[in-house]
C-alpha cells in the first residue's frame, strides 16, 4: 500500500564532501552531481559559497555549478552564509540557496564566527534580496539535540531559531542532528516544540548516523508528519566544525527504508548505489 510521497533532499556533494581533507577534483564533483540528477532527485545541494579559508574543499563551487548538466525540474542548491556568498551563488546560477543557523551559541561561533543573533542579521539581507528575485531559501538549524561545544540543546532553543528563520522567509527548515546524539525520544521532543511554530510540512529531518540512530529518528519524524529527509549518498560527511561527527545518513539506505515502508520517493535505487560507490571512492 502506498503511503504517499516522501522526498529525500540530497546533500552529499556539499555536506558529504566539505570535510574531506584530500583535494577532490571539480570534474569528480560534477560527475557525482550528474549521477544524482540521473537518480531522480528534485533538489540537490551541490556547493557552498563560504570562505575558502574556513572550508577549503568548497573553494571550486563556482566551477562545479558551471559544469554540471542541469535537468529541468531539478533545483541545484548551495549554502550561503552572508551577502558575499549569496552574490557569488547568484553569479554561479544556483536555483536555490540555504542559510545555516544553529540552535547553540558555541556551534554558531565556531561555524560562522557569529552569535545566533548576529547570524540572523547576516541572513536578513540575503533573504530580503532572494524574496525579490523569487529564489527559494532553505534554512538549516544545526545542533538540534546536542552541541559539540555546549552540550545538550533545549527543544525551545531549536524552536526559537526555526521560528525566526521561517518568519524571515525560509520556505523549509532543515533540522540538523549535527552530532548524531538524537534518539527517537529526544528527536520527538524537539519536533513537538518546533511543530508549534513551523508546520510539519515545512520541516526536514537532517540526521547523522554517528551513533546508529538515524533511521529510528526518521521513523519518529514520519509519525510526527515530516515527509522530507536530507541524506548524503555513501553516508559521507559531517561538519568541519563539529569534531568527531561524521556520517550524514546514507541516502541509499534511507531510500530503501522509505520505499519498504510504502512511501514513494521517485528515486532509482540502482543509480543511487552507483552514486554511493562514486562518493565513497572520492573519499579515497
Ligand atoms: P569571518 O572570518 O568572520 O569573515 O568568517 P569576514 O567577514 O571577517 O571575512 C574574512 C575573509 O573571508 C575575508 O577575506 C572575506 O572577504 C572572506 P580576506 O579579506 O581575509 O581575504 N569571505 C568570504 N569568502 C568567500 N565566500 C564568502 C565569504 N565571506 C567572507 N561567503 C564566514 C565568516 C561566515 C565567512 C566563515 O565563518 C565561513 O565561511 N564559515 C562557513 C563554515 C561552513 O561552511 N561550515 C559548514 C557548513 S554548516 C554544516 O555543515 C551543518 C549543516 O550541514 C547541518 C548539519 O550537518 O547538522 C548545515
Ligand atoms: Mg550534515
Amino acid at each position: 500500500m502506498s503511503l504517499g510521497p516522501c522526498e529525500i533532499f540530497e546533500v552529499g556533494p556539499r555536506d558529504g564532501l566539505q570535510s574531506e581533507t584530500r583535494e577532490i577534483a571539480v570534474a569528480d564533483k560534477v560527475a557525482l552531481v550528474d549521477k544524482l540528477t540521473e537518480a531522480g532527485f528534485r533538489r540537490i545541494e551541490c556547493a557552498s559559497f563560504v570562505s575558502p579559508k574556513w572550508v577549503p574543499q568548497m573553494a571550486g563551487s563556482g566551477e562545479v555549478m558551471a559544469a554540471i548538466t542541469r535537468k529541468e525540474g531539478v533545483r541545484y542548491a548551495a549554502l550561503t552564509p552572508n551577502m558575499r556568498g549569496y552574490q557569488d551563488a547568484l553569479a554561479a546560477g544556483v536555483d536555490e540557496i540555504a542559510v545555516f543557523g544553529s540552535a547553540s551559541e558555541g556551534f554558531s561561533q565556531k561555524n560562522i564566527n557569529a552569535s545566533i543573533a548576529e547570524s540572523l542579521e547576516l541572513f536578513a539581507p540575503v533573504l530580503e534580496d532572494a524574496r525579490h528575485r523569487d529564489i527559494p531559501v532553505r534554512g538549516y538549524v544545526s545542533c538540534v539535540v546536542e552541541c559539540p561545544y555546549d552540550g545538550v540543546v533545549a527543544p525551545a532553543a531549536v524552536a526559537e531559531v526555526a521560528d525566526r528563520l521561517f518568519a524571515m522567509g525560509c520556505y523549509e527548515i532543515s533540522l540538523g542532528d549535527t552530532t548524531g546524539a538524537g534518539t527517537p525520544d529526544s528527536i520527538a521532543r524537539m519536533l513537538l516544540a518546533v511543530r508549534d511554530v513551523v508546520p510539519a510540512g515545512r520541516l526536514a529531518g537532517h540526521y547523522h548516523d554517528t551513533k546508529g540512530h538515524a533511521m529510528a529518528n526518521i521513523d519518529a519524524s514520519l509519525s510526527l508528519g515530516l515527509r522530507v529527509f536530507d541524506g548524503a549518498v555513501g553516508g559521507l560527511g559531517g561538519c568541519p566544525y563539529a569534531p568527531g561527527a561524521p556520517g550524514n545518513v546514507a541516502t541509499e539506505a534511507v531510500n530503501k527504508h522509505l520505499t519498504a515502508l510504502g512511501y514513494v520517493t521517485g528515486l532509482d535505487q540502482s543509480v543511487l548505489e552507483e552514486a554511493a560507490a562514486m562518493a565513497q571512492a572520492m573519499r579515497g
